[in-house]
C-alpha cells in the first residue's frame, strides 16, 4: 500500500478549529479550503506576543500593567470581540435560536429571568467568553490530536491495540461508536492520557497566593500575592514520578496501573476549581477525531520533530507523517 507523507499540523489544526467553532458558533469555518476566513487568522494572531513580551509581563506585572502591555493581539481580540456581537445579534434574530443547541445557545439562555441565579452576563461578556473559548480549545485539541499520531507512529504496538480496541467496539447502524462505548474505550482513553503527559499543550500552570502560604514544614513562606508557577511539564517528565519519560506507553494510565500513578504528577488539563472548562468537550473532540483517523489510516513515523516551546505552550509546527491507508 502506497504512504504518503502528509504535514499532519495543518489538517489536524483546521478540524479542530471547525470543531470549535460548530461547538461553539453552531457553524464551521471551513479552515482548510477557505484559509483566509477571518475568525480563524484572528483566532491564529491572537496571542501573537513573543516570548520575551511574555516573560517580561509575567516578570514585571505591575510595570506591564502601567504600560498597557498585552499577551494579546489589540486587533485580532477587537476583531473576534465584534464578530461575537455581531453573531450573537444574529442569534438572536434567528427563528431557529435554541435549537442548535450550542455555546452560544447556552449562553443566550443564561440571560433569561428565569436563569439568572445571582448575576446576568451582559452582551460584551458573552462576546468575551466566546473569543475565550475560541482561544483556549483550539490550539490546545489541535496541538494534543497531532502530538497523538506522532507519538502512535512511534510506537506501532500502541498503535495496532488501539485499532483492535476501535475494531471491538460496538457500533450503531450507521457504523459509527456512540458517546457511551466511546468513554469505555479504555486503551485510547489511557493512550490519550499518555500523550498529553509527554507532551502538554501547556507548560506551567500559574497561580497567584490569595493569603499568606507556609510550605509543610520547610519553613518556606510563600507571601500573598505572588505568582506560582508550577512547572508542569518538568513533572511529567519526572523519572521518579514517569519511569522513562520520554517513552510513550499508554499501559501508564491503564486502569490497573493507574493507582501506581501519583495523582499531582499528571497537570495536562490543570487541577483544582480553575482547572480546564474545556476539558470533557476536549476528550470527546479527541477521542471520535482519534477513532475515526485511526479506523482509516497507519501512521508512521518520519523523523524526530522540532516543537517550539515558549513560556507557556508547546507547539508542533509543522509536523510530517508517513500516512497509508488501511
Ligand atoms: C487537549 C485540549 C486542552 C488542554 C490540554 C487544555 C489545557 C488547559 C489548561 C492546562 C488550563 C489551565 C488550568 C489550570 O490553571 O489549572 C486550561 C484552562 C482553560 N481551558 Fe483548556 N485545555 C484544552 C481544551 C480546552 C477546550 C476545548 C476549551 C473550550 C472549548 C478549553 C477552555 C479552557 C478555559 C476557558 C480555561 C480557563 C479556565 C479558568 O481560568 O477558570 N480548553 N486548559
Amino acid at each position: 500500500m502506497k504512504l504518503k507523507v502528509v504535514n499532519i499540523r495543518g489538517f489536524i489544526g483546521a478540524l479542530t478549529l471547525d470543531i470549535v467553532c460548530s461547538c461553539t458558533l453552531g457553524q464551521p469555518v471551513d479552515n482548510y479550503d477557505n484559509p483566509e476566513n477571518k475568525i480563524a487568522e484572528a483566532t491564529s494572531r491572537l496571542f501573537e506576543a513573543t516570548p520575551f513580551k511574555k516573560g517580561f509581563m509575567l516578570a514585571f506585572p505591575w510595570v506591564s500593567r502601567m504600560l498597557g502591555l498585552s499577551e494579546f493581539s489589540g486587533a485580532s481580540a477587537d476583531f473576534l470581540n465584534s464578530a461575537g456581537l455581531e453573531l450573537l445579534k444574529k442569534r438572536r434574530n434567528d427563528p431557529n435560536r435554541g435549537k442548535y443547541n450550542d455555546f452560544l445557545d447556552s449562553l443566550i439562555a443564561s440571560q433569561s429571568e428565569a436563569n439568572v441565579k445571582k448575576y446576568k452576563l451582559s452582551d460584551v461578556e458573552i462576546a468575551s467568553q466566546i473569543s475565550a473559548f475560541l482561544l483556549a480549545g483550539n490550539d490546545t485539541t489541535g496541538s494534543a490530536v497531532t502530538y497523538f499520531l506522532y507519538n502512535i507512529g512511534r510506537n506501532q504496538k500502541a498503535q495496532e491495540k488501539l485499532y483492535e480496541e476501535i475494531m471491538n467496539t460496538e457500533v450503531n447502524s450507521k457504523g459509527n461508536i456512540e458517546y457511551e462505548p466511546l468513554f469505555a474505550m479504555k486503551y485510547l482513553d489511557a493512550a490519550i492520557t499518555e500523550s498529553l503527559r509527554v507532551f502538554p499543550a501547556d507548560y506551567v500552570n500559574l497561580r497567584v497566593g490569595s493569603q499568606d502560604y507556609v510550605l509543610g514544614d520547610t519553613g518556606i513562606t510563600i507571601p500573598k500575592g505572588v505568582t506560582i508557577w508550577i512547572p508542569h511539564y518538568s513533572i511529567q517528565h519526572d523519572p521518579e514520578l514517569h519511569p522513562e519519560p520520554e517513552q510513550f506507553r499508554p499501559e501508564r494510565f491503564l486502569p490497573e496501573n493507574k493507582d501506581n500513578v501519583h495523582p499531582y504528577s499528571f497537570f495536562a488539563f490543570g487541577h483544582g476549581p480553575r482547572n480546564c472548562v474545556g476539558m470533557r468537550f476536549a476528550h470527546l473532540a479527541m477521542k471520535l477525531t482519534i477513532v475515526n483517523l485511526v479506523k482509516r489510516f497507519k501512521f508512521h513515523f518520519v523523523n524526530e520533530q522540532k516543537f517550539v516551546k515558549d513560556h507557556f505552550s508547546l507547539s508542533p509546527v509543522d509536523l510530517v507523517l508517513k500516512v497509508e491507508q488501511r
